[in-house]
């Protein structure tokens, strides 16, 4: 089953988001982050108050060194619980963080992943998911339906899911999903966008017109 997460640290939004949304988590990276009003410590609690026990929870390492990196998820894990993730960019010291958080079932997303031999080499150190940025492939030219096509056959053998990122458009969305991506994580305001079309606003305002020059204020129950 396809699965969507809200890309974003703005939990006022998620938390709209999620009465009419099914969503299966979230994820943030340190732009993200940076982008917040208020202290760092009052976006975690809010982060882990609303992912704890009911959704997962993706934040990227802010550090570079393997042991660090480590270090970092261990309390990032203890803080918000099972449903965390942590991201770690595929740098050979990435890379190499991977495998260590693997072994001490520390679940991973593998994340700034451009090419489908990145993302392979993540999965064979253990990463739950691979996160290819799509768009940021388009800005360069590389074909990113494409590419998320060849990281679904290399995977194949791989129990690691493809939680694609960095997305500008539905249409982006809508196509990588198309070509074998298990997951995606995308911006409120595409979330939004995806769901609304002009005419099914149209159609309700028709109905609505409709209905009220035949029968006024009368509901349909009315007439039972
Ligand atoms: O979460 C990482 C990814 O979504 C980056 O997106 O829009 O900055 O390319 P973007």
């Amino acid at each position: 089953m396809t699965k969507i997460l809200i890309d974003s640290a703005d939990i006022k939004k998620a938390r709209e988001i999620e009465k009419y949304y099914t969503i299966a988590g979230i994820t943030t990276n340190p732009t993200i982050l940076s982008k917040i009003e208020g202290s760092l410590e009052d976006k975690l609690k809010e982060l882990k108050e609303f992912t704890y026990g009911k959704y997962e929870v993706h934040v990227q390492t802010t550090e570079s060194e393997v042991e660090k990196i480590v270090e970092e998820a261990k309390k990032l894990r203890d803080y918000f619980g099972e449903s965390f993730y942590i991201k770690i960019p595929v740098t050979k010291a990435g890379l190499e963080a991977i495998k260590l958080c693997s072994k001490e079932n520390i679940r991973v997303t593998a994340t700034a992943i451009l090419t489908a031999m990145q993302a392979l080499a993540a999965a064979k150190n253990g990463a739950n998911y691979v996160a290819p940025y799509v768009n940021r492939m388009e800005n360069v030219g590389q074909d990113a339906k494409e590419a998320i096509l060849e990281i679904s056959n290399l995977l194949i053998d791989y129990p690691t899911e493809i939680l694609a990122a960095s997305f500008k458009n539905v249409k982006q969305v809508q196509d990588i999903l198309r070509c074998g991506a298990e997951a995606a994580t995308i911006a409120p305001e595409i979330i939004e966008a995806s769901i609304w079309h002009p005419y099914t606003d149209k159609s309700v305002f028709d109905f609505e017109k409709d209905w009220e020059n035949r029968f006024g204020d009368k509901k349909i129950v009315d007439g039972i």
